[in-house]
């Protein structure tokens, strides 16, 4: 089985026996201050979610899997929402010095981290990144910060259409690797804007370095803004390399300002995903009709793991933690989350199957479904029916048990075997206090039993159908507590008074 989960903490460990910064503690710096106009929302931008994870909660993420010593992130717009949203967004993984400070009002990427520079130590190496640009993998950072080492490293990629972004103009002169200077769009002239490699937005470089060059910003440029960008100017002069390390996946880079943006982005994550599934051998009936999302609780990225030969239908969705077993067959429709499902069951289309923290199992060769909903605890046997409108919490199935209609069984223990009639419900609830329901092996409830917990059904017994069980039953009985049935021969109906 593959673990899919993006590289957090794994690779954290690993951060922490492989140098990949030469000795240098690595701070990071995310700027999370702009207004996001076009996506038209009260919500601050860098709080939109992608596979189910704010996009600034990958981005810290990713910080996170680099082992940085300090993260600051910038925030402006929506200054207090972001803020409040951050110690979810951490939760994720990897331990760190987090901070945050305010750039009011927003004069710039430069500003931006000109109002980080107090929050930065003077040791370090900085990385900068964008709260916007969420799919960045730690991998490829790795791979940037050794240029950083005596210089400036910038991340670009060269774009077919490289309308509105940084140009990254070469010096000839000094060898192909050196750049000269990053145009803005605004201020690039023709034969600048032909230039297809832009700049990412991310950018290393040491932090005295940084420090030094913040301080010669202007705002004088075509958007009066303070462009940090800049700063690669101010590098050439004073004779230090910047080099620029180009990647060739645009989606890693890809900013967010518009829902469009948001929706496009989300769907070319999705499809890798679903490629990485089948290229394990997954059958995805359509793999444009797949998404795996984070556990919105903890923030975790989600991790689909699959045995072999399984089959998922069209429209799913997988949260948090996932686990199917050899030839797993997901119907249509299923949303599950947090959830271990064993080897040749069967969930079938419109089930819902949320574990949240306790988790869901469901046990080898079990039917689950059509629109079955299994909740936090539901722990089912090898070969367990649970059909449509059936509803457990916290409750453990022995094998074989069925409960194939219209059902609820809630904190109940039920032994195998047990067939569970339609329509009947553990009443686990006194309105204060929750109470366990405890159905032996091989009883059958009838039909519309309600089961009045705390209560224990014996072994092998029977209960009639409509019986309100307050007391426990002894094993191998019939037990019945429902009103006499009583016939009244020739019963006049009521009829109709005659109108005066
Ligand atoms: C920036 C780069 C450009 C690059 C592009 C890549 C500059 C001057 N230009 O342009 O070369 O090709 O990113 O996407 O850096 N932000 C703040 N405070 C501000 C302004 C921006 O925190 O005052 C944040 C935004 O929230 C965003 C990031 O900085 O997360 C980038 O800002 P944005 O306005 O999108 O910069 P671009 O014009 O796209
Ligand atoms: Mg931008």
């Amino acid at each position: 089985m593959a673990d899919l989960a993006e590289p957090t903490e794994k690779d954290n460990r690993m951060d922490n026996t492989i140098d990949h910064n030469g000795g240098h503690a690595l701070d990071v710096v995310i700027m999370a201050a702009g207004k996001g106009t076009r996506m038209k929302s009260q919500r601050p931008k860098v709080l939109h979610r992608v596979a189910g994870r704010p996009m600034l909660g990958h981005v810290v993420a990713t910080a996170a899997a680099l082992a940085a010593r300090c993260v600051v992130v910038v925030t402006g717009h929506g200054a207090m929402e972001v803020e409040a949203a951050l110690p979810v967004l951490t939760r994720a993984g990897g331990t760190f010095d987090l901070k945050c400070v305010r750039q009011e009002p927003q004069l710039g990427t430069g500003h931006a981290v000109q109002q980080a520079v107090p929050a930065l130590p003077d040791d370090g190496t900085v990385l900068i990144l964008s709260g916007d640009v969420p799919l960045i993998q730690a991998d490829t950072l790795r791979d940037l910060l050794p240029h950083a080492r005596d210089g400036v490293a910038l991340l670009t990629v060269v774009l077919d259409d490289p309308t509105g972004y940084g140009r990254i103009v070469r010096d000839a002169a000094q060898g192909e690797a050196r750049v000269a200077a990053i145009v803005e769009h605004k201020d690039a002239s023709d034969a600048q804007r032909a230039i297809t490699e832009v700049y990412s937005g991310i950018m290393a470089l040491s932090a005295p370095l940084l420090k030094r060059w913040l301080g010669r910003l202007s705002n004088d440029n075509a958007q009066r803004e303070y462009y940090l960008t800049d700063i690669v100017r101010f590098a050439v002069a004073d004779g230090v390399p910047v080099r620029a390390h180009t990647l060739q996946d645009p989606l890693q880079v890809a900013g967010v300002n518009s829902p469009a943006q948001l929706a496009a982005l989300e769907r070319a994550w999705q499809r890798r995903q679903a490629d990485a599934l089948m290229a394990q051998g997954v059958r995805l009936a359509d793999p444009a009709r797949l998404d795996l999302r984070a556990d919105p609780r903890t923030g975790r990225d989600a991790s689909l793991r699959c045995g072999q030969d399984v089959e998922i239908d069209i429209n799913c969705v997988f949260e948090g933690e996932v686990a199917l077993g050899d030839r797993v067959r997901i119907g249509a429709n299923c949303v599950v989350a947090n959830a271990r499902i064993a080897a040749d069951a069967v969930i079938h289309p419109f089930t819902h199957i949320d574990g949240e923290q306790l988790g869901v199992t469901v046990g080898p060769g079990a039917l689950i479904g059509p629109f079955a909903r299994l909740r936090p605890g539901a722990a089912l046997g090898a070969e367990v029916h649970i059909g449509n409108f059936v509803e457990v919490k916290n409750s453990t199935l022995a094998a074989g048990a069925k409960a194939n209609h219209l059902a609820y069984l809630g904190d109940a223990t039920v032994g195998e075997r047990v067939n569970y009639g339609a329509g009947s419900i553990t009443a686990n609830y006194d309105g204060a206090n929750k109470h366990r329901t405890v159905i032996e092996a091989d009883v059958h409830v009838g039909s519309n039993c309600v089961l009045v917990a705390p209560v224990t059904l014996g072994a092998g017994g029977t209960v009639g159908g409509g019986s309100t069980i307050t007391k426990d039953t002894p094993p191998g009985a019939l037990s019945v507590a429902r009103g006499k049935q009583l016939s009244i021969a020739d019963w006049q109906r009521p009829r109709k008074a005659a109108k005066p």
